[in-house]
């Protein structure tokens, strides 16, 4: 297992990332490990999510292998949601989640022990307030561990979530978000649970595109592993950009790394968040009291905007720095 070391305050954030991988999910972890100064990432845990378990799983050891990041470990978490099946979304990931170019089947395998465990016994065995959870996905390796580890809540130092909408609309249902949509108890139980959490919801990344230009900037980097992004993140896009009919798609899950790594590109507003999971109409909604209608906990800092150019010159500028090969 890896410790963290003894904190110290010009250390590098300790983080898990909860994943799965379609190619926004890899930009994000790859621009983690391209940016050592600032992060330091303890482990990859995967779920089901956009494929089954054993593809996010596949495909994150995959991003890894492309960049010679193999000693990152992977830890397989919930194949399903905590009360409901698995709804996974190949109609926009295509059938393996990461279509658009080929990569070998990995070599490398996922180690063994169970993902909300280990979360558990990262967080439990360091220091406490010293792991933040980047979770980029459905939220039920992270809900489970709360619920094996009641401490586990009030030791995390922070949870940064891609997931929810206000007033963008959902992009699953007209009420929900994917991440949320999936597997909303497991999001109830996170967003109830205390710990300090920014989310960053559709209303942020819709206005993060990959628009032709960005990528032909990501391709010019030139190197084998931004070739492949390229092609990946093309692919990637096409669903919503069709949808949406806009000149690209939102690239979500790097806007996580992006608020640890440069928080001043991104505005941000303190919020209640509420999930829905009682009404299948609004299963899933994350509802945000922006004017603090209810008198209920604030319980998040909401991230709305940001400055789109700085973002994608910020995952280029890391994601470019992520291969050690
Ligand atoms: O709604 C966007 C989220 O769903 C992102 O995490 C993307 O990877 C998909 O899982
Ligand atoms: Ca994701």
């Amino acid at each position: 297992m890896i410790k963290a070391k003894p904190r110290t305050k010009d250390m590098p954030r300790s983080i898990i990332i909860d994943t799965d991988p379609s190619p926004d999910d890899a930009a994000a972890f790859l621009m983690a490990l391209g940016s050592p100064d600032e992060l330091e990432v303890l482990a990859l845990t995967t779920v089901g999510g956009n494929v089954s378990l054993k593809n996010t799983t596949i495909n994150t050891l995959k991003a890894l292998e492309l960049v010679g990041r193999t000693e990152i470990p992977v830890y397989m978490g919930a194949d399903r949601p905590i009360k409901r099946d698995l709804i996974t979304a190949e109609e926009v990931h295509g059938n393996t989640g990461f279509e658009g170019y080929d990569l070998p089947e990995p070599k490398a395998k996922a180690k063994s022990g169970f993902a909300p465990d280990k979360i558990i016994e990262l967080v439990m065995e360091n220091e406490p307030n010293s792991i933040t959870i980047c979770a980029i996905a459905p939220l039920t390796n992270i809900a489970l561990a709360m619920q094996k580890e009641p401490k586990l809540a009030k030791r995390l130092q922070e949870i940064v979530l891609m997931g929810g909408a206000r007033s963008e609309g959902g992009n699953v249902t007209p009420a929900a978000e994917y991440n949320i949509y999936v597997d909303p108890e497991a999001a109830e139980i996170v967003f109830n649970s205390g710990t300090p959490i920014t989310m960053i919801p559709l209303d942020c990344t819709h206005k993060a595109l990959s628009t032709d230009a960005r990528l032909e900037k990501l391709r010019a980097v030139g190197t084998p592993h931004m070739e492949a992004f390229y092609h990946l993140l093309k692919f990637n896009r096409i669903f919503d950009q069709e949808k949406m009919n806009l000149d690209g798609g939102p690239l979500h899950d790097p806007t996580t790394i992006a608020y640890l790594l440069k928080p001043e590109i991104f505005k941000s507003k303190k919020v209640n968040v509420t999930i829905s999971t009682d009404y299948e109409l609004t299963r899933g909604m994350s509802v945000v009291d922006w004017w603090g209608k209810m008198n209920l906990p604030i319980n998040t800092n909401m991230l709305y905007d940001l400055d789109s150019e700085a973002y994608y010159d910020l995952v280029i500028e890391r994601l470019a720095l992520a291969s050690k090969t």
